[in-house]
């Protein structure tokens, strides 16, 4: 189940009328990008996979769970960010009970991949490479290290075994590798971008690693796509916001397992709309940690701001007998009692409420960010699905280092 209450503590800013203001500009854009056909693959989430294919990720996924003591996803932004959140959102905090999900190729640490290589030693390893390029330095640098280090330890058969390939059909560096090691390979979707690709089999073999019923999350996006009035309304909220010069959105959760999620929906917004000079800057905030020291600025500091939140309502029986309530209902008038302090200043929330944490909700909330980013971005006149500025960096990096 999931709410979304875009009026209470928006109230003498968004109304009605600024809803009805901006529904034909989101009809607009939801028709040019459906004309358009670019890189939009994504959005048939009903089509994505086929049943063969379904089958395909959950049969390797249960084959990973049967031999990894240690399952490392080695990629970078788009390539893991989804699945992480997905991921981290679904499982326990502390007693997990698959393989341990060890990301990596997401810096360029030097310590951090040494340490890596020295844990892995004693450890039945699995590693997942995913690259759409397949050139990504990040990516290929470290699975370039891992590699070696179980070279060092198996022999060629038994490597196999132990390395799964996620890249383009057709050319780049890790096709290659994937070809001379005659691994498994899962094609990355031609016709998708990286942070866009968490519900083909990109994000849902690592997700299935994690032991996460992926059909419900597949449920979950389809039931967004469908619920355009939420949606829509949203839209109006970050449009009218902007205009009104709230450049920055803060996207609140109160429950930590959700702190990698709101990584991936800063990436899907920024690299979607952050183009051209224009776009809204979004910030993830864990709660109620941060309101002791973001919180303060969020009150009283420059007016720039408004928030969403994620609410939600019941994840755990945590009874708190000295309140005579749940952890969790504390937990939910924390940010209300936010949400109404802000609202008192001008500044403005709108809040999304889920009844628990579970793969239907999380694919509904996935779908739903992917399309008010693609929206979005279509109303702006941007192109959604490009992102010239990471690709700037990655070509001076190169240059300098003459590869
Ligand atoms: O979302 C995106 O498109 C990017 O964040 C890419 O996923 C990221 O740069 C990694 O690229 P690649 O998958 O080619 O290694």
């Amino acid at each position: 189940m999931i709410k979304f209450d875009f009026e209470t503590y928006l109230e003498g800013e968004v109304n009605t009328e600024t809803f009805i203001a901006y529904s034909n500009s989101v009809d607009r854009a939801r028709n040019d990008f459906l004309r358009e056909n670019n890189m939009n693959d994504w959005y048939q989430f009903d089509m994505l996979l086929s049943e063969e294919e379904l089958i395909d990720i959950e049969q390797t996924a249960t084959y990973v769970r049967s031999k990894a003591e240690l399952f490392i996803v080695i990629g970078v932004g788009g390539s893991y960010l989804g699945a992480k959140g997905i991921i981290d959102a679904l499982t326990p905090y502390f007693k997990k009970d698959y393989p341990q999900i060890i990301y990596a190729g997401n810096s360029l640490s030097g310590e951090y991949l040494e340490s890596l290589i020295d844990y892995m030693q004693d450890k039945e390893v699995v590693l997942n490479v995913i690259s759409k390029s397949g050139n990504t330095l990040e990516t290929s640098v470290t699975f370039d290290a891992l590699y070696k280090s179980l070279k060092a330890r198996y022999n060629e058969e038994e490597i196999k075994e132990r390395i799964i390939v996620t890249t383009d059909k057709e050319s780049g560096y890790l096709l290659e590798m994937a070809k001379r090691i005659g691994c498994k390979r899962f094609i990355f979707p031609t016709n998708v971008g990286g942070r866009f690709s968490t519900l083909t089999v990109v994000g849902l073999f690592p997700i299935c690693v994690a032991g996460i019923d992926i059909r419900s999350i597949l449920d979950g996006a389809r039931s967004a796509k469908q619920n355009r009035r939420d949606y829509y309304k949203y839209l109006a909220v970050r449009e009218h916001m902007y205009s009104k010069g709230k450049y920055v959105e803060v996207f609140n959760v109160y429950e930590p397992k959700l702190e990698a999620f709101t990584e991936w929906i800063q990436q899907i917004f920024a690299e979607t709309q952050g183009k051209f000079k224009k776009g809204i800057l979004p910030i993830p905030m864990v709660n109620t940690g941060k309101l002791h020291s973001l919180g303060q600025y969020l009150q009283e500091g420059t007016p720039i701001v408004f928030e969403t939140s994620i609410d939600v309502e019941k994840n755990s029986d945590y009874y708190v007998e000295k309140y005579s309530r749940y952890m969790d209902t504390m937990n939910s008038i924390a940010l209300k009692s936010v949400a109404s302090a802000h609202h008192a200043e001008g500044r403005y929330t709108g809040i999304i409420t889920i009844d628990e944490i579970n793969p239907y909700n999380m694919g509904y909330l996935y779908a739903f960010f992917s399309i008010v980013s693609t929206l979005g971005a279509y109303m702006a006149g941007n192109n959604y699905a490009n992102q010239p500025g990471v690709n700037k960096y990655k070509e001076i990096m190169r240059s300098q280092l003459n590869i």
